[in-house]
């Protein structure tokens, strides 16, 4: 299958095609940049060296149909606007990494990022690609959008709770932790050496966001909505994500049955490991051992005196929080091993 990818020199472009590269389905066709157009994909992503051939172009829609079968779009939030109209019309699948096509309402646009969603028609025809939770719709869609990396993970602790009417859905919180290559590629005063190295920073209390797409999928999932509280933080990692969340449980609940209750929602999920153990550095989730890996890590502890669930899930968020659930969502698109070019555990030490 030819594979294209706009937004390639940036850092889930990069790691996209670290991850086709290896690939046995796949031949990369189209790279673009605007920045880099005409250099040697290794100059920007110097990982890559001797690994591809191919250099930056920038995006011509008249070559996506007969150079892709598929694209990735791995361009910042709201750029996407310029060239997905076009490129829709080629006829070519395509998997959005932004948040321009996450939303089922196109008002929500307005209300979490500010603008009018200019095109409400191919909105709707995009399906929220989170494996896990849609893995039959995403098989038969041509359009994808790939969750942000803070909602990914956060989904993927609570939807097995809302599922199955276990928590009250008004009093869940999600408190998270997110490494810097989170926001792109491109420096900013927040992301400078000086004012990012060391932080624990609370950036964003609440209104992040990723709250609009926890709120949707979950409420998809129950029969009452949700109404999560994310609270997001900057910590001094380059990558990996660790949400910690906060649910009050309504019935009194055992610690086996929860675990069932886990096991049978993501038995047929692969990249869903559950980390459970009295002992040791690696009782919960832990990000430090999930780089470049496409697993998400859920745990839990139970806090009976309080009724409280606390649920803990961690992700590398250039891998299942972008590149590697983008690749999952293209595998069961295109009929693939879901799990091909992506199994493969995270990296020890780090
Ligand atoms: N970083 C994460 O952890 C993460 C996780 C989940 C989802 N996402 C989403 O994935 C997307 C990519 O994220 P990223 O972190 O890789 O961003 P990034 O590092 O800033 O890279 C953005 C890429 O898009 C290109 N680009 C910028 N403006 C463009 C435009 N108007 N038209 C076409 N290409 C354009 C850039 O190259 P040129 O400017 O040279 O063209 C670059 O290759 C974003 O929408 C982001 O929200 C990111």
């Amino acid at each position: 299958m030819k594979v294209g990818i706009i937004g390639a020199s940036g850092f889930v472009g990069g790691e996209l095609l670290r991850l086709l590269i290896n690939h046995s389905q796949v031949e990369l066709t189209i790279a673009t940049s605007r920045t880099y157009k005409g250099q040697f994909l290794y100059k920007i992503h110097p990982n890559l060296k001797g690994f591809t051939d191919l250099k930056f172009s920038s995006f011509d829609n008249s070559k996506v149909l007969d150079n892709c079968d598929l694209v990735f779009t791995a361009a910042p939030h709201g750029s996407s606007f310029e060239f997905m109209n076009q490129l829709a019309n080629t006829g070519v699948k395509i998997i959005d990494m932004s948040a321009d096509y996450r939303l089922d309402n196109s008002l929500s646009y307005d209300k979490w990022y500010g603008f009018a969603h200019p095109y409400p028609d191919l909105l709707k025809k995009f399906t929220f690609g989170l494996p896990e939770i849609n893995r039959e719709s995403i098989k038969s869609s041509n359009y994808v959008s790939t969750p942000g990396c803070t909602a990914l993970t956060s989904i993927l602790a609570l939807a097995p709770l809302v599922n199955t009417n276990i928590i009250d859905n008004n009093d869940i919180i999600i408190d998270a932790k997110v490494g810097s290559s989170g926001a792109g590629v491109k420096p900013t005063i927040a992301s400078h050496h000086a004012n990012r190295y060391g932080v624990i920073r609370l950036y964003k209390p609440y209104a992040h966001r990723h709250t609009a797409e926890i709120d949707q999928e979950l409420s998809k999932l129950s029969d009452t909505r949700v109404t999560a509280s994310l609270s997001v933080h900057s910590v001094n990692l380059v990558r990996g994500i660790l949400c910690t969340s906060y649910a009050h449980i309504k019935n009194a609940i055992n610690e086996v049955d929860i675990w069932k209750n886990f096991r049978q929602f993501y038995s047929d999920s692969p990249f869903i490991r559950f980390i459970r153990d009295k002992k040791g550095l690696y009782r919960y989730p832990d990000p430090k051992i999930l780089i470049g890996s496409n697993f998400c890590d859920i745990g839990f502890a139970y806090d009976k005196s309080a009724s409280r669930l606390i649920v803990i899930s961690s992700s590398d968020n250039l891998i299942k929080g972008a590149a590697g659930t983008a690749i999952q969502n293209m595998n069961l698109m295109s009929n693939f091993e879901e799990t091909e070019s992506l199994w493969t555990p995270g990296i020890h030490p780090l």
